[in-house]
């Protein structure tokens, strides 16, 4: 089947769905996604939105915190444009509608790692599903735009599917024109085209073993845009949140940053405190430091976790503040967080690198835009500043849509004919215990080889094994008919194969990526991006 819309978005988090509503202002638009609609990271997002949204804050300090935090890699422009914009960002949320925690009339800002102000604006503990309810319900009132779920994007259309003449192919850059989509239900692969597509695929952080981020996040939007030929960089800055819950399942459950915010203390097991032989900043320096700290201080005393202790802090104000964390600690694990200590240990949470694009969102591939956490705009450099990471999303797809509705009007752009899905030659297979091994494999190998700490030796023998799972792997997705399983199987070896090769490439410390051969930052040679064409 065939589906013809001005716009597709791929995705229902914050950067698509807010992308979506303004792009309605000028065509029809298609989101597709891969499960239920609310599924996302944004759904699960915890601390809250940063943005100078008072009179005794100012965006240099803003700026200030987010360059330093990234550690010399952040782009300038990127980060001043993020934080000049953020603040109308933010109250066009409010105006659709979502609810905000406010304090005697005014927006209640929470405080964050690395932040020199309280600027974090939140909706209690769950800020990110009530922003997700309130784009969700703009979207559904919004009759140019018509969401697919179960739906599941597998390869970007370009240049390679078009039928047609030579008149088409690039002698310049790639072109996208829409994108082939599993209908995972109906096992069926439809074509998707339209005249501007918005990458809006979250993040990968279900490449590691233990990771904040719900099953969707398997890094497609990344691997699909690096086969269709667009560049991605600094994939080796891999965000590890310092606390979440010790063996929680998966994925594991956050304790948002903004209890440290609220005074709670970091302390080894044996319950002595020991951030303060790390940074001054101690519990509220950036997330690098503080997750390289539980890591160092684990293996040092050879324990599996360490504690959160939040029993010095008024009982009433942490169930009122925390009610999100408070409940399902106390439901789900039989933990009274405001009574007992809570045991906490780093998991994969983010990823700072990926598609990159301008300051408007463009990748270099003409026609497709991306935002949110698939992106590379520049803003976090070696490291993300806490809460950064909505309000990136919030501007970047802004930005994109002004951008994508100047283009057309220049251009036009009439999609070219394309051909149907080719799966000719593949067949059915059953072989779920295939991709289930592989995929667990890969995040086994991910966590011991390519995590907080690294070094050359563990990055050689990653890269090996990997090539040879995403050989496997390659060789088994051209004989068989696509599900959502071997897709997602397929993305998260090339994601993960894209991280070793940029790590192997950065011969220093900086920010998330610390290795045991290069101790030291190194501006003389690695002052820059790591990137992949
Ligand atoms: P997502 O919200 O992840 O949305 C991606 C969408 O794409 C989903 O709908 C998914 O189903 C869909 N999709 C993926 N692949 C495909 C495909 N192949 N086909 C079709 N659809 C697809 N950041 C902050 O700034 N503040 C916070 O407080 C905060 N807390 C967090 C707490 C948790 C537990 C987690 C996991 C993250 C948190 N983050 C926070 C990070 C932040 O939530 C994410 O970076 C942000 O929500 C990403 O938004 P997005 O729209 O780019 O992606
Ligand atoms: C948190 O609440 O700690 C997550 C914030 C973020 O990822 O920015």
């Amino acid at each position: 089947m065939t589906h013809r819309f001005d716009v597709l978005v791929i995705g229902t988090g914050i950067a698509g769905l807010s992308y979506a509503l303004k792009a309605a202002r000028f065509g029809s638009v298609a989101i597709v996604t891969k499960k239920q609609r609310a599924e996302s990271n944004t759904n699960y997002a915890q601390g809250g939105v940063a943005a100078v949204m008072s009179q005794v804050d100012s965006f240099s300090s803003h700026v200030r915190d987010t360059l330093g935090t990234g550690l010399g890699l952040s782009h300038q422009d990127a980060v001043e444009t993020m934080i000049r914009e953020g603040p109308d960002r933010l109250r066009e949320l409010i105006d659709i509608g979502a609810q905000f925690t406010y304090t005697d009339g005014h927006l209640d800002l929470g405080r964050e790692g690395g932040h020199s102000a309280n600027r974090i604006v939140h909706a209690r503990d769950f800020t990110g599903r009530e922003i997700e309810r309130a784009l969700l319900h703009a979207v559904s009132t919004n009759p140019n735009i018509r969401i697919f779920e179960d739906h599941v994007a597998l390869e970007i259309i370009t240049e390679h599917h078009v039928r047609t003449s030579p008149a088409v192919r690039p002698t310049g850059p790639i072109h996208c024109w829409g994108a082939y989509v599993l209908h995972s239900l109906e096992r069926r692969v439809d074509t998707f085209l339209a005249r501007l597509v918005m990458l809006a695929t979250g993040g990968l952080g279900q490449v590691y073993l233990h990771t904040t981020n719900p099953p969707i996040a398997t890094g497609d939007g990344v691997a699909m845009a690096c086969r269709a030929g667009a560049m991605i960089a600094n994939m080796e800055f891999i965000q590890f949140h310092p606390t979440t819950l010790f063996n929680s399942g998966s994925p594991s459950f956050l304790i948002s940053e903004a209890v440290r915010g609220f005074g709670g203390v970091l302390r080894a097991k044996d319950g002595d405190e020991f951030m303060h032989q790390y940074d001054p900043r101690k519990e509220l320096a950036p997330r690098d430091i503080v997750a390289y700290a539980i890591d160092t201080e684990l293996k040092k005393r050879g324990d599996e976790y360490v504690l959160l202790d939040l029993r010095h802090l008024p009982a009433a104000q942490v169930r009122d503040k925390f009610p999100h964390i408070y409940t399902t600690c106390l439901e789900k694990y039989k933990l009274d967080i405001t009574r007992e200590p809570i045991p906490v240990v780093p998991a994969a949470h983010y990823s700072c690198g990926g598609v990159m694009t301008d300051i408007d969102g463009r990748t270099n591939i003409a026609g497709l835009f991306a935002s949110g956490e698939v992106s590379m705009t520049g803003v976090h450099g070696a490291n993300r500043l806490a809460s950064n990471s909505l309000l990136e999303a919030l501007v970047f797809s802004d930005r994109a849509v002004r951008a994508g509705e100047a283009q057309l009007r220049e251009n036009p752009r009439d999609v070219p004919a394309v051909g149907p899905w080719d799966d000719s030659g593949t067949l059915n297979s059953e072989e779920w215990i295939l991709i289930e091994h592989n995929r667990r494999e890969i995040q086994q190998i991910m966590w011991d080889y390519v995590g907080i700490i690294r070094s050359d030796l563990r990055l050689d023998r990653a890269l090996r094994r990997m090539e040879l799972i995403r050989d496997e792997v390659e060789d088994f997705y051209k004989r068989t008919k696509v599900t959502e399983g071997l897709i997602e199987l397929r993305n998260l070896a090339q994601c993960a194969l894209l991280i070793i090769r940029c790590a192997r490439m950065r011969k220093e410390s900086r920010g998330l990526h610390v290795t045991t051969d290069y101790r030291d930052r190194d501006d003389a040679n690695f002052l820059r991006d790591t990137i992949l064409s």
